[in-house]
């Protein structure tokens, strides 16, 4: 420990007073030693103030060199008393306080998000009659999402599919359908596929249209494929689905790339039939569209539609989710809003 009172300020003396303060400092054992150094050398009658005061003794022209020095080894041990430290008595109690034989906190369980879920259990019953999975890109060019389709440029069925457009000929796809004419372009039949994913439309936003919602669409082609595979399919899916007394329902209606084109319903899942509010007292809800694949389409790939006949669906997911779950607006699923999504 420092002991001696210092007479004058030299190079020496500086030196001596920055070593034992730092050696002191290693020395400290806990934080009141520590607090100790700290007032014996930084306090307002410390060491370094002391010294300072000796500097208007010194020679005039050894003053500045002096004064220098003196600041660098005040800050030194300045430095050095900033990285130690000791836990303050109050935390040591806390700490000592903590009880390890307490169970520890629950971790909150992740879960999937109602889409994500909803596209499961689709894929699981076509899963199960025997249906591949199949993906496409959503950046698309204008060609798969119209024209293979048969949907030609300026025709006016290309309204119901408009979309975002990146550069002319390039879009974001505004239907899986697209993945039909992939798949079949890469390979000869037999074709049964299923193919999930997000699609665009430049809709305004409200409780039931967004600009990007997920579809699920379906392709069957092979040698003497029948509108009954088809409605022997569906129904199968519709049973897997919501249950084993669902009946399903056929009607007429148009799509560029099915001839002839279908409408599908299901019995209401809510009232089962008799006639409530959700499915506008008709008994009924429509769930998909579909039909045979339309030669025109074959003709695109080179599939020869002499040989061969195929039908095909497509669902919106986030209608379906929306119906069977009694969800009542389309916003909700990407609002990440977990009051929502904890509900499933
Ligand atoms: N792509 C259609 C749509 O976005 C849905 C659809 C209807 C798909 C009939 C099909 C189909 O494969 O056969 O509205």
């Amino acid at each position: 420990m420092m002991t001696r009172r210092i007479k004058a300020l030299d190079r020496e003396t500086i030196r001596e007073i920055e070593r034992n303060a730092l050696a002191e400092l290693e020395a400290a054992e806990d934080a009141q030693a520590l607090e100790a150094v700290r007032v014996r050398y930084m306090g307002r009658k410390g060491i370094f103030r002391d010294a300072a005061s000796l500097l208007g003794k010194a020679d005039p022209a050894e003053r500045p060199a002096l004064g220098k020095a003196l600041n660098a080894a005040r800050n030194e041990v300045e430095e050095s008393l900033k990285g130690k430290s000791f836990a303050a008595p109050k935390n040591a109690e806390k700490r000592r306080a903590f009880d390890f034989t307490l169970p520890g906190r629950p971790a909150p369980r992740g879960r999937l998000h109602p889409i994500t879920r909803t596209i499961e259990a689709v894929k699981d019953v076509f899963g199960r009659l025997g249906f591949e999975i199949a993906y496409g890109p959503e950046v698309e060019l204008d060609h798969y999402n119209f024209e293979a389709l048969n949907i030609p440029a300026d025709h006016p069925a290309r309204d119901a599919f408009d979309t975002f457009y990146l550069r002319p000929g390039v879009c974001l796809r505004s239907q899986t359908s697209t993945v039909q004419i992939r798949t079949m372009e890469r390979r000869r039949p037999p074709v049964r596929i299923l193919a999930p994913g997000k699609v665009y439309r430049p809709d305004t936003v409200d409780a039931t249209h967004s600009f990007l919602f997920h579809q699920i669409e379906g392709l069957v082609v092979d040698e003497g494929v029948t509108m009954a595979d088809l409605k022997y399919v569906l129904h199968q899916f519709a049973r897997g689905l919501l249950g084993h007394d669902v009946g399903i329902r056929f009607r007429p209606s148009f799509f560029p790339f099915t001839e002839p084109s279908v409408e599908v319903d299901v019995t209401c899942f809510k009232c089962n039939g008799k006639g409530c509010p959700l499915c506008k007292r008709s008994g009924w809800i429509e769930i998909l569209g579909a039909g045979m694949v339309d030669p025109n389409v074959f003709g695109h790939v080179g599939y020869d539609a002499e040989q061969y006949t195929g039908f095909a669906f497509g669902m919106g997911v986030e209608r379906i989710a929306m119906l069977s779950q009694g969800i009542d607006d389309i916003r909700l699923f990407m609002d990440n809003d977990l009051r929502f999504l904890e509900q499933f």
